[in-house]
């Protein structure tokens, strides 16, 4: 039997469109403007023009932000309750116009109406359904947040619709505004949500959307009115949007390219995992940021699930995506099928296409790529096409090397019937979303987002809502704290002691061999530091890097170790208060007892950072894991020496991440101290390493390392700007103080915001039944 034609109708679509004159203007501050250097957007389909856009200019940008900056405090004051009735609203709508938008998505995008009827819709009302939840609670749940202000989201073409709900519905449930610029070949459904939002009476301005290319987008992200940027798009512009934004205060999550593995297991249920694998890279043609693109099979099983993947391949059908009964639609743009075509011409390897016609235009065949090695291009660089690379491995072990191999970090899938080493993998793959026996789960209540050059943040769930709020209050600037100048002729309190840098379990002296001697407030002289280099960076980091067991060790064993460090501080108190006079002329005393307070938070915090079992719509369970973020270095505070190093280090450790501590610039003896500490209270050598030396120096060797994967910053030197530039090099995290205080002794400076940023949220799915 074959498949007869069965194609959605256009007609509502195409009198919506109609009922814009075919020609659209942005929408700013509750109406659409007048069009300006209007441009096509085309059916991938058949090529021929829907509509034309307007090309977004630095002055509708400007109105648009002013719009959202006028609406902003009134939307902030609303109860949460007036917000959720608006977010339920939209959701209403969305599922009332559920067809529209499923139709003018494949018309714009190209994707099978399958997809957009059946996931991207349903996916999009359940996430405004599930922040209007949000945004019921959060001001009960999280008292001391507010909204960050006016949040300029940037999204790509492959899911229009579905970015944008990730986008704008975490941003007004937590009482932002939005300046939103859809992707220049898909900007249909946005303006179609635009007039939704209209039906739905949000106020003017709280949403506003512009339309235009790279350049809109580019002068929204430098646009000096915008509080956020939420990004999702390819590496490239996620690392230049890091740079623009760099030193701003404008917060970042950036959702960035993948190639994410797909391991199937030799006792596997191969025919499920071969299903698995259609909707993991034929999923939209290819064009998801999260495609299982990379085929890792077990030795032993490679031919037979090759050959049956083959056949299903081939059985795939290839064609007019409004046809209800097509597999694969087309490409988006022929641009990116000529980039497709050119990958995949330009690589080696044994190419097999599926065997099914192949309409003219804009489409490219289901393609499987075998006997490529781990370093060949294709199966390090997304395609974002429908083309999957493989290759075999033998061991778990060698399956986990293999999955790893990769700058990006997004999803993984795992295929086997063990449960054991399912969940013995997930762990250790670098990613931030696992599928178990399954692939492509979704939903509003699980985060998403990745780690290492996939992006940092993530959308969905309570720590999505996180990147929307900041603590509520203001901050004081923070003045440069400067060391103690040298007298003309300095007077030596006992012996003259040359600190020395703590690496890897060992005091070693600064490879440069210079040191720099600080004195009290009149004029003793206290002791020599070490003036730290690069080279003292690099090798503390390989330090790091090779303490990672660390994160294996218990929460309990690491809660143990932070309570002995603070027993171990409290037997030295009185000579580490003492210290802190010499060096800064104030009592050390309460500081001291902060410190041990700080380490005893910390070590109780080891083993109750806990995860969550997050209430997803399948059989099964989508648990999010807190996972530390790797290596972290940091500037620590100037002005409090000891509670300040411990502030910073204590959550990094407790987490299970290791950490390179480069401690306060003027008053660097207390540190070098409190290493003795560290050297007698079991923790093991690498986790913490310090490196003395002059914070504007060592801020950008340590943000530009590539082993490094968080640089935090407390210091009191102007150095956010240089850390957030050089951490675009491999997008590690950054937490930074843009200059300003925070009172180390307060309540503000320990808790959850820390634990928050020394660890990432995994979330693994694991869906059960037989
Ligand atoms: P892109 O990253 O250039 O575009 C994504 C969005 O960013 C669009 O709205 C675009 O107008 C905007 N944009 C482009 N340059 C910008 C800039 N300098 N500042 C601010 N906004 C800017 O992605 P593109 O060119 O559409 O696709 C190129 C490749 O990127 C694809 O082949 C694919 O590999 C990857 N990609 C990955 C996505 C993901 O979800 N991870 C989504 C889209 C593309």
């Amino acid at each position: 039997m074959s498949y007869g034609p069965a194609p959605e109708g256009t007609a509502e679509a195409q009198a919506w469109l109609a009922g814009h004159d075919l020609r659209f203007g942005h929408f700013i501050d509750g109406r659409f403007t007048a069009p300006e250097s209007l441009f096509d957007t085309k059916s991938p389909a058949t090529g021929k023009t829907l509509a034309q856009v307007s090309q977004g200019s630095a002055a509708s940008v400007d109105a648009a932000v002013a719009a959202a900056r006028r609406a902003q405090p009134k939307w902030a004051r609303l109860p949460g309750h007036k917000r959720a009735q608006y977010l339920y609203a939209l959701s209403r709508l969305m599922q009332k116009h559920a067809r529209l938008l499923a139709v003018l998505e494949t018309m714009d995008n190209g994707k099978p109406i399958r997809e957009s009827r059946d996931i991207d819709l349903p996916l999009v009302a359940r996430h405004f359904y599930y922040h209007a939840g949000l945004a019921q609670l959060a001001p009960a749940e999280l008292p001391g947040m507010e909204p960050l202000g006016v949040c300029g989201a940037v999204i790509p073409w492959n899911f229009p619709l579905l970015m944008l709900a990730w986008k704008v519905a975490p941003a007004l449930a937590a009482g932002n505004t939005v300046v939103l610029k859809p992707a220049e070949y898909t900007p249909l459904t946005a303006l179609l949500f635009a007039d939704l939002s209209r039906e739905a009476g949000l106020p003017r301005g709280v949403l506003n959307i512009v339309t235009g290319d790279g350049d809109t987008g580019a002068a929204l992200v430098a646009h000096p009115g915008i509080d956020k940027i939420a990004f999702t798009g390819s590496t490239a512009v996620g690392k230049a949007i890091r740079r623009a934004t760099a030193g701003t205060g404008k917060a970042l999550t950036l959702e960035l390219g993948g190639k994410s593995p797909y391991i199937v297991f030799d006792d596997a249920d191969l025919d499920s995992a071969v299903e698995g694998l259609v909707d993991a890279i034929w999923f939209n043609g290819g064009q998801v940021c999260c495609a299982g693109s990379r085929l890792l099979v077990q030795e032993g099983v490679a031919e037979r699930f090759h050959a049956k993947l083959k056949r299903r391949m081939d059985g795939l059908r290839i064609g007019d995506p409004l046809d209800k009964c097509i597999d694969v639609g087309a490409v988006v743009d022929p641009v990116q099928l000529a980039t497709i075509t050119r990958l995949v011409d330009a690589s080696e390897g044994d190419k097999y296409t599926a065997d099914t016609p192949l309409p003219e235009g804009c489409f490219y065949p289901p393609t499987l790529i075998t006997g490529l090695s781990a370093a060949s291009p294709l199966m390090q660089e997304e395609i974002f096409g429908p083309v999957l690379v493989s290759m075999t491995f033998r061991t778990p072990a060698e399956a986990v090397e293999l999955a790893n191999n990769t700058r990006y970090g997004l999803a993984a899938t795992v295929w086997t019937e063990n449960v054991n080493l399912a969940l013995d993998i997930a762990p250790k793959l670098r990613a931030g979303v696992v599928w178990v026996n399954g692939t492509n789960m979704f939903d509003a209540a699980a985060g998403f987002g990745g780690v290492r050059e996939s992006g940092f943040g993530r959308e969905g769930g309570w720590e999505g809502l996180h990147a929307y709020l900041r603590p509520k209050g203001k901050t004081a600037a923070l003045k440069p704290v400067a060391a103690m100048p040298a007298p003309k002729t300095a007077t030596v309190e006992g012996l003259d002691r040359t600190a020395k840098l703590f690496i890897g379990g060992k005091q070693a002296r600064p490879d440069g061999g210079y040191s720099r001697a600080v004195y009290s407030p009149r004029g003793a002289l206290l002791g020599q530091t070490g003036i730290g280099s690069r080279k003292d960076i690099r090798n503390a980091v390989e330090a790091a890097q090779a303490a990672k067991g660390w994160a294996r060790a218990t929460a309990h064993t690491r809660a143990q170790i932070l309570f002995y460090i603070a027993e171990n501080l409290s037997a030295r108190a009185d000579e580490f208060a003492a210290r802190i006079k010499a060096q800064t002329g104030s009592s050390g005393t309460n500081e001291v007892e902060a410190a041990i307070a700080r380490l005893f938070t910390y070590a109780a915090w080891a083993d109750k950072f806990d995860g969550a079992v997050k209430s997803v719509p399948i059989r099964g369970v989508a648990l999010a894991m807190n996972e530390p973020c790797g290596v972290i270095g940091a500037l620590c505070p100037d002005e409090a020496p000891l509670l300040g190093l411990v502030s910073v280090m204590a959550p990094a450790i407790a987490m299970g991440n290791t950490c390179v501590l480069v401690p306060s610039e003027p008053f660097p003896l207390s540190a070098t101290d409190f290493y003795q500490v560290l050297e007698t209270s079991d923790l093991p050598a690498g986790v913490v390493n310090i490196v003395t030396g002059p914070h504007a120096d060592l801020a950008k060797p340590l943000a530009g390392h590539m082993d490094i994967d968080a640089v935090w910053s407390f210091s009191s030197a102007d150095v956010s700007t240089i850390i957030e530039t050089e951490s675009a090099t491999n997008l590690k995290r950054t937490w930074v103080n843009h200059g300003r205080a925070r009172d180390w002794m307060a309540a503000e400076a320990e808790g959850r915001s820390f634990l928050r940023q020394a660890t990432a949220v995994k979330t693994v799915w694991v869906p059960y039944g037989e």
